[in-house]
């Protein structure tokens, strides 16, 4: 069944010129952007965004982590798309992340692990209606 997932590039990813690579992989993997822009989170964004994170002891390096510097936030589109994008960025944390991921390719560490994809259809409603108006989904 055709499903939306949202992505974001992270600030580690972006810095370091790999956008271009990040998007060749999504494209290849058959995921079809529907929206995409680039941005820089407000602290508030960043807190309201990982909210679920809140209590977590990571929290506010996290927040920190998110408002270093700029952001590519997209809407990808394709049958499983939650599964389908979880399973190319491998594990949350990238010494865990199977070959051939973008976490095993891009990412650092546990924090600065390249890239975030959301982890449930729900989940995914939430986060594109964070970021997108039904305008912007042009794709
Ligand atoms: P993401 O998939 O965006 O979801 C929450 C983020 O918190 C995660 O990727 C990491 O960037 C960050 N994070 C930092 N430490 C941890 C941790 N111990 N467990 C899970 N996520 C962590």
């Amino acid at each position: 069944m055709t499903e939306l997932t949202f992505s974001i590039i992270k600030p580690d990813a972006v810095e370091r010129g790999l956008v271009g690579d990040i998007l060749k992989m999504i494209a290849d993997s058959g995921l079809k952007i529907k929206a995409m822009k680039m941005l820089r989170l407000t602290k508030a964004q960043a807190e309201g965004f990982y909210a679920v994170h809140k209590e977590r002891p990571f929290f506010g390096e996290l927040v920190k982590y998110m408002v270093s510097g700029p952001v590519v936030v997209s809407v990808l589109e394709a049958d499983n798309a939650v599964e389908r994008y979880r399973g190319l960025m491998g594990a949350t944390d990238p010494a865990k992340a199977a070959e051939g991921t973008i976490r095993k390719r891009f990412g650092l560490n546990i924090q600065n692990n390249a890239c975030h994809g959301s982890d449930g259809p729900a989940t995914a409603a939430t986060e594109v209606a964070y970021f997108f108006n039904q305008l912007e989904m042009v794709g």
